[in-house]
């Protein structure tokens, strides 16, 4: 905890601030000016929202974030004016001697089962524009029986944000619990001991120590089975659940192992440069290299590569780079999900031997002006076409140059992204770089959802309507196996969209080497499909097998594009 807020100077203040006005009527307000009423103080209010609060000595505003600066701005300059807010900066104080406190504590609406909030000992962190500020502050904290700390401005976000973690998603975790208890017939009051005992353990010991459970323990088969129910059960808990597991397991692995980098024979890089040193030591030994390149928040699909590198392979390396340049869709860029701690344990459990995690200049360094551009009727299509050649220039680029900084004898890439692969073999054959690619199948969720790192942005009914991907591929797979056209077998899969209301940017059948629609259903194709679901656009395809049958060999041209 910062350095508490000294007593010394601040006692004296306290009989200067004699009269305490209480702006906001809300469940603070109430709480606040029953306190301090309570400790003594001479309080007025809870005033309405707008009270010029007149003849106080100090002004708390208990009012919500956004009404700060208004409330402020009815009180003439003069008393200490504060506010309550945790997140907000001193900033629409200005006209005032300002200070902020925030009690660190929930204060839930008032009812015959809830208890006065009790202030008494809770830490509080408090701010102000200058001295004097600072320590009426710490006075009126103290005289609530609150502990007063200091936040520099600089840190309040990242402090609120702490306090809204442990706070509010405890609660958001609690709610799923409770719903998934009660699938099972059990009520929520039978969770409430151990909720309790869990916390007061965390409290106690720290975040490692209490930790326990199957995902602590690695038994994988347990938290499979729970993954199953719970995809079954609360599917829109599913991204949390998996978001979790991750970062359970990274906190596990760091507690079993002293270094927190991915522990003994796990090395994390940023730069090129200590990248080919750590692996010239591995080459003059006549190891094998394997690339799994990623953009991180690794999930099944990502690890299952990682795997397959580290049984065929004696050295892994695992690259976790947000590439900005592939991304067409700038807010995409932004809320893409970046876990590199998680990824670092993740990826050293799945066997990698090494995490190549560059910053962004250090593939693109000032100036950078080369591109990697794969052309032709390969990605003008489907991908190429709907986010636009900037996409696989950007993929192109950083793969070529990830190939280069490694220089792996074989790279690992997944089907789930299927143009992409036949856009890597292009670059690769054309530049003739000296690597093998290989491709590893598309990993599901047990409900059928391709993973994807972008699935934990799906709200519960997004999550919902996203399966009508996978169904409508699976639907143009079951049409092509029983001898459908192609056009039949497309127009079945648009139908499972339907259902959800989803509207694909494409789902098309295509030639799996060249991305060519096919009309005919006479020999394997791949069915693509886009769409985007809420807040995350989907990809997702699967490999038809036709029925070789008279009627599908000889079928007529179709729609399918
Ligand atoms: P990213 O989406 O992180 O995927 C990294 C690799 O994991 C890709 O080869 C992708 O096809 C594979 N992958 C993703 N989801 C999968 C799943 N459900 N099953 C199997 N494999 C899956 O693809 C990229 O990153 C980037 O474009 C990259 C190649 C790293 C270049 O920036």
């Amino acid at each position: 905890m910062p350095p508490t807020v000294d007593d010394a100077s601040s006692n004296q203040r306290v009989s200067r601030v004699g009269r305490v006005a209480v702006v906001g009527r809300g469940r603070l307000g109430t709480a606040l000016s029953g306190a301090l009423r309570a400790a003594g103080i001479t309080v007025d209010g809870p005033l309405g929202r707008g009270a010029t609060a007149d003849g106080a000595d100090v002004v708390l505003l208990a009012v919500p974030d956004a009404a700060i600066r208004a409330a402020g701005a009815a009180i003439a300059p003069g008393p200490f004016v504060g506010h309550l807010s945790g997140a907000t900066s001193l900033a629409p104080l200005t006209a005032h001697h300002a200070f902020s406190l925030h009690p660190l504590m929930t204060v839930p609406a008032q009812g015959p089962d809830v208890p006065a909030t009790d202030f008494q000992g809770v830490p509080a962190a408090v701010a102000g524009v200058d001295e004097d500020a600072l320590a009426v502050a710490g006075n009126l904290a103290r005289a609530l029986g609150l502990v007063p700390f200091e936040v520099p401005e600089e840190d309040r976000v990242a402090y609120h944000a702490a306090a809204c973690v442990a706070s509010n998603f405890l609660v958001t975790l609690e709610g799923i619990a409770e719903r998934l208890a009660g699938t099972a017939g059990v009520d929520r009051a039978a969770l409430v001991p151990l909720v309790r005992a869990t916390v007061e353990n965390w409290a106690r010991l720290g975040a490692r120590e209490a930790l326990t459970g199957p995902v602590a323990r690695g038994d994988a088969a347990t938290v499979d089975a729970h993954r199953v129910e719970i995809s079954r059960r609360v599917p829109e808990a599913i991204g949390v659940f998996d978001a979790l597991t991750q970062a359970t397991r990274a906190l596990a692995a760091g507690a079993a192992r002293e270094e927190p980098a991915g522990g003994p024979g796990m090395t994390t890089v940023r730069t090129v440069a200590e990248l080919r040193a750590t692996l010239a030591a591995h080459r003059a030994a006549g190891r094998t290299v394997a690339l799994v390149p990623t953009m991180g928040a690794l999930h099944e699909g990502h690890l299952s590569l990682i795997r397959a590198a580290r049984a065929t392979s004696d050295v892994v390396v695992v690259s976790v780079f947000v590439n900005p340049t592939q991304f067409d869709d700038p807010a995409d860029l932004a809320a893409y999900p970046r876990t590199e701690a998680a990824d670092v344990a993740l990826a050293a459990s799945a066997g990698a031997d090494l995490v190549f995690a560059p910053a962004p200049d250090e593939l693109y360094p000032t100036g950078f002006a080369t591109t990697v551009s794969v052309t032709g009727p390969v990605t003008a299509t489907l991908e190429g076409a709907h986010r636009g050649r900037g996409h696989f220039d950007g993929v192109a680029t950083v793969v070529t140059k990830l190939l280069i900084a490694v220089a792996p004898d074989v790279a690992w890439f997944g089907a789930k992204d299927a143009q992409q692969v036949v856009v890597v073999r292009r670059a690769v054959a054309d530049l003739g770089l000296p690597v093998r690619i290989e491709v590893g199948p598309t990993v599901r969720e047990p409900d059928g959802l391709a993973m994807s790192s972008r699935n934990v942005r799906l709200g519960a009914d997004d999550r919902r309507r996203a399966l009508s991907l996978s169904r409508a591929l699976r639907a143009v797979q079951d049409a092509a196996a029983a001898g459908s056209t192609a056009a039949d077998a497309r127009e079945a899969g648009l139908r499972e969209l339907a259902v959800d209301g989803v509207e694909p940017e494409y789902l098309t059948l295509a030639d799996p080497a060249t991305l060519e629609p096919v009309a005919t259903l006479d020999r394997p194709a791949l069915a693509l499909v886009a769409a985007q679901v809420g807040p995350v656009r989907l990809i997702d395809n699967v490999t038809i097998t036709p029925a070789i049958t008279p009627a599908a060999a000889g079928a007529a041209p179709t729609g399918a594009r």
